[in-house]
């Protein structure tokens, strides 16, 4: 199927991300989102990671107003009508999931391929409230989104060889690298960074070491780009909590119960860079 029409639902900083990565790559893009305000964030960020390229040279001023005359933006789920991709950025809620998956059912053409960024949830559950599970798959993009080569791809148990086929190729066509793995709670990716970030939350709790100290300790022992406490803060701790939860639940294993700090810092609304302040302080 010929992709050029992609809706991107949730225009936070993984929605405008993934948007911005389809513009540069010469996609039509609706940016939807419930709110008005974060449509107008999510562009504003886009318009700002544009013009970092510019000041760098890797983008002409001309070459930026040509990419944003691409992008419309939406708070009207019924424009994803025309889309050939819809790809769900929401936040990590199942039933926000199946809400917006079953409209987009009764709005969507009949061939449009259904994607979510989910970091965790089970595709094959989202899929099932729609009557074309066949076109549902995991299209799970990492943070910052233009700039990490990897696209996690999630099959449910329903998904065809034909969406798999184009998802494939489209993370291709986006300069990335798709990596297909199987429908199990939090995939590969956060099956493995989740526990290692909750683990570093846990050695704050016991008073093991400060917060410094462990990313310090991660990022010049272990060669990490950041240390697990400044990457929760960049991912959200509220996201961070979501997917320990669905871990703990999905497999019932206690070794991955989250620590009571981190749903202490969730309670007060110290959720990371976007609130200004998490494990670390933001001005
Ligand atoms: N948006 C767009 N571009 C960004 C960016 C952002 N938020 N942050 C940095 N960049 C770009 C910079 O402009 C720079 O580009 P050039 O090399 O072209 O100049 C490049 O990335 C490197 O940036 P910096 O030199 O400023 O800083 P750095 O070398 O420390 O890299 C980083 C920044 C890429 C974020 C790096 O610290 C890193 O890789 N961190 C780990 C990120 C990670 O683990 N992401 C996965 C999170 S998990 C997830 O997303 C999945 C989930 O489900 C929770």
């Amino acid at each position: 199927m010929d992709i050029r029409k992609v809706t991107v639902l949730g225009a936070g900083q993984m929605g405008s991300g993934i948007a911005q990565t389809f513009l540069q790559s010469g996609f039509t893009v609706t940016l939807y989102d419930i709110d008005q305000e974060a449509v107008n964030r999510g562009f504003s960020a886009i318009g700002t990671a544009l013009t970092r390229l510019v000041n760098k040279g890797r983008m002409t001023e001309e070459q930026k107003s040509l990419v944003l005359q691409n992008i419309t933006l939406s708070t009207n789920l019924e424009n994803a009508s025309d889309s050939d991709l819809v790809i769900e950025a929401a936040p990590e809620k199942m039933e926000t999931k199946k809400t917006l998956f079953k409209a987009l059912e009764r709005i969507c053409m009949p061939q449009t391929i259904m994607a979510t960024n989910t970091s965790s949830l089970s595709i094959t559950e989202i899929a099932a409230v729609t009557n074309r599970p066949e076109q549902v798959i995991g299209m799970h993009f990492m943070n910052p989104v233009p700039v990490m080569p990897l696209v996690e791809i999630i099959r449910g148990l329903a998904t065809s060889d034909g969406t798999a086929d184009c998802i494939r190729t489209l993370a291709q066509a986006l300069g990335k690298t798709p990596v297909e793995v199987r429908d199990f709670p939090g995939f590969v990716s956060n099956r493995i960074l989740m526990p290692m970030i909750n683990e570093a939350i846990y050695t704050v709790y016991e008073g093991v070491a400060v917060p410094e100290a462990v990313d310090q300790v991660m990022k010049l022992g272990m060669n990490h780009p950041m240390g697990p406490l400044a990457l929760a803060d960049f991912i959200g701790l509220d996201t961070c909590l979501a997917i320990m939860e669905t871990l703990h639940q999905g497999f019932g294993d206690s070794k991955y119960r989250p620590c009571p700090l981190l749903r202490n810092y969730v309670k007060a609304g110290w959720l990371g860079r976007k609130t200004g302040r998490g494990f670390y302080i933001y001005e």
